[in-house]
């Protein structure tokens, strides 16, 4: 095995230059909304401008990092401004469909966090709304965003793994923090959308589309005791639509065990070699051409980056690395994903996971996609 303990070409956190032509983002929504806010120092082509949120707590606390920023606890006081170009929804998942909808409405581009949304009548109405806005959305995919997970990509990208013949991705988390902080996670919404959507989403940017799907799901004695409506414990089988494999598995009320699994992680077979992205220890492993096995590890490299030398597991590099894709594609025309179908997609995957766990019989993909305007008849 061969270690890779320095990176050549890594240089200490500076922040990013602007650049000549930046959006302005309004964030609603300041729990995982004010990470985007803080890390907008690391974005080119971003700057925040206002923030929003029913909490005055919360907005007390942001105003406190960022006195500069317009603060309003009425999002249509956010909606108004012309100086907000890029809206970005960070509340509750049940919300987004309703936040997204008057966001095209007023106007404004969506940077909207996973999960996209979490019915297959939201996933319709925002498809309807962004096409008659003519407005781009990207879909917050945070673990797309991550170090090893871009490595993963580009050398994917590059031929290294061959043809992908079984992708297997997990999101394992104990979540009694979570239930304690944000109660809605138990009663209004399903682990399929709120965990899940990780690696769900990396099925689908491996597999391409994705035909049909088989689950299983379970309440876990953890998530009963906090009232958790669906399952939190999920194992997925999905066969993609050229006949390739993926497995993803969700369990969100267990004891960790960090040293042998962590809480996200990303496994390719291929043809050619095999690779291993994880969050969030940043590490990389690949096999060399020769079946060598190599370990790229840009913990100590990119923390402060990544994580501002918190503890691990906060998301600034992650947010940042989406904000400036979308935004740099906005001002530059380029293209920019997950955008809104792929996202939407996404959703139907999640439900058809939820489905086929609740009724123990596998899921076709395409009414759902047919039910929400992205069927192909
Ligand atoms: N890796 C990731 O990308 C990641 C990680 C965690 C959470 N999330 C997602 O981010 C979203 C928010 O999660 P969170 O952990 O920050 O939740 P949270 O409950 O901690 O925070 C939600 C915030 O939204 C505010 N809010 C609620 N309704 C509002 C409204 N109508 N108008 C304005 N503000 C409103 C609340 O006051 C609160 O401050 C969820 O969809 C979650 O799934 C994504």
């Amino acid at each position: 095995m061969s270690f890779i303990t320095h990176i050549p070409g890594i240089q200490p956190f500076q922040p990013a230059e602007p650049a000549p032509v930046q959006k302005g983002v309004g964030v609603l929504g300041l729990h995982e909304g004010r990470t985007l806010l803080l890390a907008m120092n690391r974005v080119a082509h971003a700057r925040p401008v206002a923030a929003c949120d029913l909490s005055p707590e919360k907005i007390a606390a942001t105003r406190r990092e960022l006195p500069d920023l317009f603060y309003t606890s009425e999002y249509d006081e956010l909606l108004k401004r012309p100086d907000v170009d890029i809206v970005a929804i960070y509340t509750p998942d049940q919300q987004h469909g309703e936040h997204i909808a008057r966001a095209f409405a007023a106007g404004k581009d969506v940077l909207c966090t996973k999960p996209l949304v979490n019915s297959l009548d939201d996933a319709a109405r925002i498809l309807a709304a962004g096409r008659a806005s003519g407005r781009k959305l990207m879909v917050g995919q945070s673990t797309r965003f991550f170090e090893p997970f871009q490595r993963q990509r580009r050398d994917f990208a590059a031929g290294a793994c061959g043809d992908l013949e079984l992708a297997d991705a997990h999101y394992i988390h104990r979540m009694d923090w979570f239930y304690e902080k944000s109660p809605w996670a138990a009663t209004e919404t399903d682990w399929v959308f709120l965990g899940l959507s990780h690696p769900l989403d990396l099925l689908r940017w491996y597999l391409g589309p994705i035909e049909s799907v088989h689950a299983f799901g379970r309440r876990s004695d953890l998530g009963a005791r906090f009232g958790v409506q669906g399952f939190d414990l999920y194992t997925v089988n999905v066969r993609s639509a050229d006949g390739r494999l993926g497995r993803a598995l969700g369990h969100y009320g267990c004891h960790e065990l960090p040293s042998a699994r962590n809480c996200i992680e990303l496994m390719l077979y291929g043809s050619r070699g095999t690779s291993l992205a994880q969050y969030h220890d940043m590490r990389y492993l690949r096999t060399a051409p020769d079946g060598t096995e190599v370990r790229e590890d840009s913990l100590y490299a990119l923390r402060h980056y990544y994580f501002n030398s918190e503890v691990h597991g906060m998301h600034y590099g992650e947010f940042a690395n989406y904000l400036e894709h979308f935004a740099r594609a906005l001002v530059d025309g380029t293209p920019h994903a997950p955008g809104l179908e792929e996202g939407v997609e996404v959703v139907c995957l999640m439900e058809a996971a939820r489905r086929s766990a609740r009724s123990g019989e596998p899921v076709a993909l395409a009414p759902l996609l047919e039910q929400v305007g992205l069927g192909h008849g």
